[in-house]
């Protein structure tokens, strides 16, 4: 058995009708490394009903913070959607999750690739100095179906620059490119097709996806890790977890509940 804590709801954002996010409390005994995902839940009918979600703070916030999509019969999105100041969650005391920078090889450019809530492992990645770090540039995308989907957009774009510690290193090396596959949006189609087609190289300004140089780590759906995993072994990139050493890339599956 995991053991479990239960921590209280800070704060929670309503980006649209179908995204939000939720801070809590955190344990200070509690660490983590950023990318990892935690089990979290709520009591129903006096037992935990847990599912995986990844954490979106960086690990040296005092809170947790996740991103989580909310589905009208889903069991447990269906509850957490209402979630109040105040009120308890159960978090799992055992953080674990492949999207790990040690599980990459040195490289110059890191890419972030997301879908949807796939976004949220690489809020944490990116809020880590470490990244900067091993890195020159790091390129977060993050792909959605419609502009009201692009949570943290604002964030991303006029925050995070001018944060107090990392604003520097943000304005820098981070290059923020979000794209909207179903509605009229300055880059719009499946990030799948913009890399091939050369669309997103070309905005972002960086060369072709090359393994020589570049490291990459995936989040998204079954079918969107399928297809990039594909598109990165056309291009002999190597995934860490078959090596069992660190490789070129990572993947992990973002939280969906149907
Ligand atoms: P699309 O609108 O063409 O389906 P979802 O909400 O279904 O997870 O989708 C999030 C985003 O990911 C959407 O923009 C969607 O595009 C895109 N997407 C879905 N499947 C893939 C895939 N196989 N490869 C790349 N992007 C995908």
């Amino acid at each position: 058995m995991v053991a479990l804590a239960t921590e209280q709801v800070i704060d929670v954002h309503h980006w649209n009708g179908s995204l939000f996010s939720f801070r809590t409390t955190r344990d200070p005994s509690f660490r983590f490394d950023s990318g990892q995902f935690v089990m979290i839940g709520l009591e129903v009918d006096g037992r935990p009903l847990m599912r995986a979600y990844s954490i979106a703070s960086a690990s040296w916030e005092e809170h947790l913070e996740f991103f989580s999509i909310k589905v009208e019969n889903g069991p447990l999105t269906s509850r957490l959607q209402h979630l109040k100041p105040g009120d308890s969650v159960t978090v799992s005391r055992k953080p674990t999750g492949t999207l790990v920078l040690t599980d990459l090889k040195p490289g110059k450019h890191l890419y972030l690739l997301g879908t949807g809530t796939g976004l949220a492992p690489f809020m944490s990645i990116i809020r880590d100095p470490e990244t900067y770090e091993r890195f020159d540039k790091i390129v977060l995308a993050h792909g959605v179906r419609n502009i009201s989907d692009l949570a943290y957009s604002d964030y991303l774009q006029n925050e995070l620059p001018q944060h107090e510690y990392l604003g520097e290193l943000v304005r820098e090396k981070l290059i923020y490119y979000p794209t909207v596959t179903r509605e009229p949006f300055r880059n719009r189609g499946r990030m799948t097709d913009n890399i091939v087609d050369g669309a997103m190289a070309a905005t972002i300004g960086l060369p072709a996806l090359n393994p020589e140089t570049d490291r990459v780590m995936l989040c998204g759906s079954p079918a969107m890790l399928d297809d990039l995993c594909a598109l990165l072994d056309a291009r002999r990139f190597q995934a860490s977890p078959r090596t069992r050493e660190p490789g070129d890339y990572v993947i992990e599956r973002a939280f969906v509940e149907k």
